[in-house]
């Protein structure tokens, strides 16, 4: 059965296990439910709740809102292909503050990460010159594709208020997840 205690991580919890949780705690939610806003929902609650419980600088990470104890801001969410307009992505679930509606294929990290269909780890968004700004506090960020037989149907964004919050075991992670979510739900 669903229940909240699944988003519960330990407070400074090392990322290995945190995002061990989040994909175990997934793959559990997505077990006879294949509705895509569902899953992106509480996969957006599981990356901002793990997130925030790991140590520094993970913990910085932006789109998923302000934190409880006001020490970090986090954005953290999905944007999904627009129904209605090709070769463009329209906001999804999401933690945090609003947020840019739709992004054009090839415009900003997100549109880039859509249109080559690979990771987008930015260490800096000041040098990357198409960074689209929704938040003037971002630093870093990191845009995972998910794919459905080679096409992007979606992608994960987190944005950190600190420059290089992001490494080698988030983009495996967030992949891991992203091949999940591909696989799991109805796109
Ligand atoms: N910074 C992103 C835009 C989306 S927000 O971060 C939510 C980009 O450059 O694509």
């Amino acid at each position: 059965m669903v229940h909240a205690d699944a988003s519960n991580f330990p407070r400074g919890v090392l990322k290995t296990e945190a995002y061990a949780q989040v994909i175990e705690q997934a793959s559990a939610l997505f077990d006879g439910q294949r509705n895509w806003v569902c899953n992106l929902a509480n996969s957006a609650s599981l990356i901002w709740h793990a997130l925030h419980s790991m140590p520094e600088p993970s913990n910085h990470a932006n789109w998923a809102g302000n934190s409880i104890e006001g020490l970090t801001r986090v954005l953290e969410g999905f944007y999904v292909l627009d129904p209605t307009t090709p070769k463009q992505l329209i906001l999804g679930p999401f933690m945090g503050k609003v947020a840019c509606q739709t992004i054009k294929f090839g415009r900003g990290v997100c549109g880039k990460a859509a249109e080559t269909a690979e990771t987008q780890v930015i260490e800096d968004v000041h040098s990357f010159p198409d960074h689209i700004a929704c938040d003037g506090d971002s630093r870093s960020e990191i845009v995972v594709p998910i794919r459905v037989g080679g096409k992007v149907v979606a992608v994960i964004d987190v944005d950190s208020t600190v420059p290089k919050a992001f490494d080698e075991e988030d983009k495996k992670a967030l992949e891991s997840l992203a091949e999940i979510l591909g696989t799991s739900c109805d796109w």
